[in-house]
């Protein structure tokens, strides 16, 4: 397929850590420990790592291969087979969206914590869970602090995203790995830290369900920002010498060892602390700043470090979610770059504006038995990625030529991917069934079925409708 007239990754560095910052983000640090401690820890990683390695790595091969062979974004890549098949893409389009109905209130958090890190919030260690609560639940802070945080995207994605938001990443996010490394160590030379790490890496299988292996899977997909067209996209930039699979396993092997970091950074001193594992969206809100208040003067810097670089963390992926939601209405609907990021970015900011409330004045309000915040993390990541996911695995194993995809994948015959054909089979066969099975065991166990079912209504009306979309 011809080249010309399509931008590509300057340099392999610059593609890994593009696809690299959309992945590494506020669910490896956020939101991995937190489910991690809800779902009983040691035995939910291994499920994770399980998710990671059978099915995230090769869809994510997969996505790099469609992105990179039709030389298009998500929905233009899945109509280019067939127009029964845009509703897969507009699927993700749809993901994208509704993460961004929550994701920047948590980026506005991150903010606010810098700031906070220096006004006193860790001069009363004790008070530093309370203190998370009530900000959360405060009508109005921290609704500025995310319309602050969208405000950034106005300017980044008007500049053009390259420059200033490469640039950071490329100093923010060793520099991140660097303090969640800190803090591990920090958090270990608390007493009591040990039975942290055990409750890690030692498995309790008697608290898994269907439930678990649901939340491991959604939680692969989200944070390898897989299962709605974003790899599909980046995929489609790639220069065409680059080996694809074993770009993927560099980007997965990242994202995976930033999670585990996180893990290993924050559950030592949450037993320290003598929290409980199941804390809670505010887990790293609240044990950093804790675990920063023991050292002083130094300790306020390094939390305020420690926040700035979540931020970057959480702002280069929300900008490739912003990217999916705008490049579809220029590409698909021909709106001008300006007109659809502002337009997208108002009914975000609706959206947010909504989820944040949801955790205090208006938390009384519920849709299909959770509220806002928990409507559009749950719909997202249990439902639409997971079956984003298979929908792209049948699309590529049923729909698309084995002989192209060993084309693409080896580089026209020049390079080897000598685990083509199992790869091919997990692809074709092993996704769909597991991810079929996972999805039914798992809405058969959780709580809010009733939400489950409502989003695979979504997806079949979608379908229905999908010539027209
Ligand atoms: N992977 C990102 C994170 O872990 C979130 C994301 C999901 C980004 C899907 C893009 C697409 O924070």
């Amino acid at each position: 397929m011809a080249q010309t007239g399509r931008e590509h990754w300057a340099t392999r560095f610059g593609f890994i850590m593009a696809a690299a910052g959309s992945a590494v983000g506020l669910g490896n640090i956020w939101r991995f420990p937190y489910l991690t401690g809800a779902n009983g820890g040691g035995a939910f990683i291994v499920i994770y790592i399980g998710c990671v390695v059978l099915v995230g790595l090769s869809i994510m091969i997969a996505e790099f291969a469609v992105g990179r062979r039709t030389q298009l974004a998500a929905v233009g890549a899945y109509k280019s087979q067939s127009r029964k098949w845009t509703f897969a893409g507009v699927l993700g389009v749809l993901s994208a969206f509704f993460i961004m109905g929550f994701y920047p209130v948590v980026g506005g958090w991150a903010m606010a914590y810098i700031v906070k890190s220096f006004t006193g919030l860790l001069s009363a260690p004790d008070a530093i869970g309370d203190a998370f609560g009530a900000f959360i639940g405060d009508p109005l802070q921290p609704i500025i602090w995310m319309l602050v945080y969208m405000a950034i995207h106005i300017v980044i994605v008007g500049r053009g995203v390259s420059k200033g938001i490469e640039l950071a990443g490329k100093i923010l996010m060793p520099l991140l790995y660097v303090l969640l490394i800190i803090v591990a160590v920090k958090g270990f030379t608390f007493p009591g830290s040990g039975k942290g790490l055990s409750y890690l890496f030692v498995p309790d299988w008697s608290a898994v369900t269907g439930k678990t292996f649901l939340a491991a899977l959604g939680q692969a997909f989200f944070s390898l920002s897989l299962g709605m067209g974003c790899m599909i996209t980046y995929g489609s930039y790639i220069n065409k010498r680059e080996r694809l699979p074993g770009n993927a396993l560099i980007v997965v092997s990242m994202d995976t060892s930033v999670a585990l970091l996180a893990g290993v950074a924050l559950f030592p001193a949450l037993f320290a602390f003598g929290m409980k594992p199941a804390a809670g969206p505010g887990l790293v809100f609240v044990v950093v700043p804790k675990l920063f208040a023991h050292m002083g003067g130094i300790g306020v810097f390094f939390s305020a470090i420690f926040f700035i670089s979540l931020f970057i963390a959480a702002l280069t992926s929300s900008v490739s979610l912003l990217e999916v939601c705008v490049a579809y209405l220029m590409d698909e609907k021909k709106w001008n770059r300006k007109t659809a990021t502002n337009a997208t970015i108002l009914v975000m900011v609706v959206l947010c504006i909504l989820s944040s409330l949801s955790l205090g004045t208006i938390s009384g309000v519920k849709l299909f038995g959770v509220g806002f915040f928990d409507f559009f993390d749950i719909l997202t990541d249990k439902i639409f990625l997971a079956i984003g996911g298979m929908l792209l695995a049948i699309f590529v194993g049923w729909f698309n030529k084995k002989e192209d995809l060993k084309d693409e994948l080896t580089n026209g015959g020049t390079v080897q991917f000598k685990l083509f054909e199992l790869w091919y089979a997990v692809v074709k066969y092993v996704i769909p069934i597991l991810i079929g099975l996972v999805a039914f065991f798992g809405i058969a166990s959780i709580e809010q079925r009733s939400l489950m079912l409502f989003g695979l209504f979504i997806i079949a009306a979608l379908a229905a409708v999908s010539k027209k979309l």
